[in-house]
């Protein structure tokens, strides 16, 4: 079981993640946790020095490869069959490939720490 700590910022609950370095520019991270019973994953990036958080299981067949993900122009492409997100707003650049979108949240970076607002959509226990 992957517990991160538990802070809070501004009424708000975040996982403590990893110290800044650990997070390579335009390369993904993938974060893993667990809580009581439920299970959720995201893909944090470092792009031209901001942060982003989304779910890390592509909308497409669910596969948990975001974080492997090329990264264009602030859009990371899914290594599997292409389906393309903005990793702003998470939404889907590809009108043809459907409306299905990544969940995002919140991250933070305070004292050479990384933190992601806990994440509140599980994987589904089917997938996992
Ligand atoms: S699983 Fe991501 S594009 Fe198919």
């Amino acid at each position: 079981m992957i517990k991160y700590p538990i802070v809070n910022f501004d009424n708000k609950e975040y996982l403590k993640i990893c110290k800044s370095s650990e997070l390579l520019i335009g390369k993904g991270m993938k974060v893993h946790y667990d809580d009581s019973d439920e299970v959720y994953e995201v893909a944090i990036f470092r792009i031209e020095g901001l942060l982003y958080c989304v779910q890390n299981h592509c909308p497409h067949q669910h596969a948990p490869e975001i974080f492997n993900g090329l990264v264009k122009d602030c859009v990371v492409t899914c290594p599997l069959h292409g389906w393309s997100y903005n990793l702003k707003d998470g939404l889907n650049k590809n009108p043809k490939q459907g409306l299905r979108s990544l969940e995002t949240f919140d991250v933070i970076e305070k004292d050479n720490w990384i933190y992601i607002e806990k994440p509140n959509i599980p994987i589904p226990k089917w997938r996992r």
